[in-house]
């Protein structure tokens, strides 16, 4: 039988070495880059997102919206649905771009999702004027609910 493997979820911290803040800055303009390919003709709210394994492939995503709009898909998870169809694991950044007034931090469907493929990531989040707040899925995503549960 072939051992299964543990999920991204297990709840503990990442151990390994924090990101410069040049990579951080880096994700960020890829994470830019990718909002200009949002596709948000109904609420005109482009998101990009730039997600990252620690071995350095970088996965992007922008929000897409639908006329139906319940199907429309967030920046976030489109980064993530794409790294993981492409095999992809291991994440420890996801950065994040929004033009608000206060920073955009990933929505609650985002942060589970997030949390069962990536784990305790960092989540960088950046508006357009460059501020920017770094802070743990896990503080945003208190007491999650996932595999361990089932
Ligand atoms: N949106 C994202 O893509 N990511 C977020 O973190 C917040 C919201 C999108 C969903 C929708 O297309 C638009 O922003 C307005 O909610």
């Amino acid at each position: 039988m072939t051992k299964k493997k543990r999920p991204a979820a297990s709840g503990r911290r990442a151990k390994r070495a924090l990101p410069t803040r040049s990579m951080l800055a880096a994700m960020s303009a890829l994470a830019r880059e990718a909002r200009e390919r949002a596709h948000a003709p109904y609420s005109r709210f482009k998101v990009g997102a730039a997600l990252k394994t620690r071995t350095g492939e970088i996965v992007t995503g922008c929000n897409i919206e639908n006329a139906s709009y319940g199907l429309s898909m967030c920046a976030e998870r489109v980064a993530v649905f794409k790294a993981v169809s492409e095999g992809l694991d291991d994440f420890d950044v996801i950065a994040v771009v929004a033009d608000s007034k206060r920073i955009t931090p990933p929505c609650g469907p985002c942060r589970q999702i997030l949390w069962e493929y990536c784990g305790d990531v960092l989540v960088h989040m950046t508006d357009l004027k460059g501020r920017s707040r770094t802070l743990r899925l896990g503080d945003l995503l208190p007491m999650p609910f996932d595999a361990g549960h089932l």
